[in-house]
């Protein structure tokens, strides 16, 4: 049996998850209106990926004996200026998430739970990488500034990112 507190902790951030899904979901839209189908790919990936977290918890709390304690979620964003806001806005995101599987964990270990600790470390581990991943488009996105042609060839390149159905714990 989970520890009340550690299961409340839970439940909260598979709230955040099915938010941050949301918020990609939201975020795809806005690439459709602009045509950047690369872009699109590369939330639908994102968006599966969200989920994957979110039910990797929610198989998580009821493995454990936990009662799993589904929220309402706010609504997202609907309308960025450019592309670039858009990953500074994912970046932003990102780190906040971080900030909380770290909060997450900090309530693992002050309950002694070790079983939690060991699973949460893998979130732990796929924040870098979503965060590396994020950074880096980022990136060629500050170099690209006005420059059409540039944009175009980096939606081709995000038109090739697939989901992997990730193995959490
Ligand atoms: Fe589920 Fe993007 O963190």
């Amino acid at each position: 049996m989970i520890n009340e507190k550690l299961e409340k902790a839970f439940n909260y951030q598979i709230n955040r998850e099915l938010y941050s899904e949301y918020l990609y979901l939201s975020m795809q839209a806005y690439f459709e209106r602009l045509n950047l189908k690369g872009f699109v790919n590369w939330m639908t990936v994102q968006v599966q990926e969200e989920h994957a977290h979110a039910m990797g918890m929610f198989d998580y709390l009821n493995q454990r004996g936990g009662k799993v304690e589904l929220d309402a979620i706010e609504k997202p964003e609907i309308d960025w200026s450019s592309p670039l806001e858009v990953f500074e806005h994912i970046l932003t995101h990102e780190e906040l998430v971080t900030s909380l599987i770290n909060k997450l964990m900090d309530v693992a270990e002050e309950t002694k739970d070790r079983a939690a600790i060991s699973f949460l470390n893998w979130y732990l581990k796929e924040q870098v990488e979503e965060e590396d991943n994020v950074g880096n488009v980022l990136a060629t996105l500050r170099l690209i500034g006005d420059d059409k042609k540039a944009l175009l060839m980096l939606d081709k390149d995000l038109a090739t990112r697939t989901f992997v159905a990730p193995v959490i714990g």
